[in-house]
């Protein structure tokens, strides 16, 4: 552990622009835990001071800083209607003093609800599109627009998924295994929500930097296909490791992600999301997001039930976010109450 702590100092020294209190806290989930016959916890992400809070907001703290460092004035995002990131990453640009584009893409509506309302009241200029497939050369081209008339714009990939994007939850691995230790938990598994890929790259190579691999992550994809997110994984793992220059590598069967779970694709709303959503909502008063998740609880209950995680062993669950959605999605959840 010594070394590891040695290891994470690499990831210590890169600048941070803090826009939370850390740690958020780590709960017991008492009831849902004896329903369930294991230890669950919860990582309590969605608890930040930064306009509702979520995963992003961990990536965001170095990638301000290496716009600012690098004297950049307006960022340029990316993300479907929903987006949380697109939510945060104007949130941060705000807290720091800059501008902020966000190309949008579907699913979803682009009425004034949920974190569409939010990204208007932030002042996130909106650049809608019609096709997915073309945000990054949309969001090239609006760099290139800006910096002719003057600008200096920092772009940032889907969901913070950059390297710096993947500090952000190596050290949040820290930050879980301290918090563990100090309630007497050994946890023997993490499991979240996982999409664009740097959360569960930084959970990974946090614990793996830590000494901490016997500790499973467990990503339950939100839309991607498993083969899909993992190959993300070991590119994002394996040049972070290389920024760090810590000598570790990963491959494919470093990574375990479930696509089982995301009832027929990115931003489909069912029955069982919703049903999870009350579940948890009506256990524990924590409220889950029809997208993200709720699609992550119900893939973790289902592998307790199917003794993939195993009864009496102790699980984190990363509680990455994403309040805003359940209001965009009103229509689609009153379906199911
Ligand atoms: C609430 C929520 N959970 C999970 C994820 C997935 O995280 P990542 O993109 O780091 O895999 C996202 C990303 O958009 C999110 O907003």
């Amino acid at each position: 552990m010594f070394l590891g702590y040695l290891m994470i100092w690499k990831v210590l020294s890169y600048p941070r622009y803090r826009l939370t209190s850390l740690p958020t806290p780590l709960e017991r989930a008492t009831r849902l835990s004896k329903e369930l016959g294991v230890e669950l916890l919860i990582k309590r992400d969605d608890v930040m001071e930064l306009c509702l809070g979520g995963n992003k907001v961990r990536k965001l703290e170095f990638i301000i800083a290496d716009a600012l460092k690098k004297g950049c004035d307006v960022l340029i995002t990316r993300g479907a209607t929903h987006s949380n990131h697109v939510r945060l990453t104007a949130a941060a640009a705000k807290k720091a003093g800059l501008d902020v584009y966000a190309v949008i893409t579907p699913p979803g509506s682009l009425a004034t609800q949920g974190n569409i309302l939010l990204d208007r009241l932030l002042d996130v200029k909106l650049v809608p599109i019609s096709r997915a497939e073309e945000a990054d050369e949309a969001m090239e081209k609006l760099a290139e627009k800006l910096k002719s008339a003057g600008r200096r714009p920092y772009v940032i990939p889907a969901g913070g998924a950059s390297e710096l994007g993947v500090l952000g939850y190596a050290l949040g691995a820290l930050e879980i295994l301290q918090q563990s230790l100090s309630l007497g938990v050994k946890p023997n598994y993490i499991v979240h929500a996982t999409g664009t890929g740097a959360t569960q790259a930084g959970l990974t190579l946090g614990l793996k930097l830590l000494g901490a691999s016997d500790v499973k992550v467990l990503g339950i994809s939100n839309g991607r296909k498993a083969s899909e997110v993992t190959k993300r994984l070991v590119d994002l793992f394996n040049s972070t490791a290389e920024m760090l220059g810590v000598g570790v590598k990963a491959s494919e069967s470093d990574f375990t992600v479930y696509d089982e779970y995301s009832f027929g694709g990115y931003g489909v709303i069912t029955s069982e999301v919703v049903n999870t959503i009350k579940y948890v909502a009506r256990t524990e008063g924590v409220l889950l997001d029809p997208v993200y998740t709720a699609k992550a609880m119900y893939g973790l209950i289902d592998l307790v039930q199917r003794g993939v995680i195993k009864k009496e062993s102790s699980v984190v669950f990363i509680h990455t976010g994403g309040s805003p959605i359940v209001f965009q999605y009103a229509s689609e959840v009153e379906k199911y109450l």
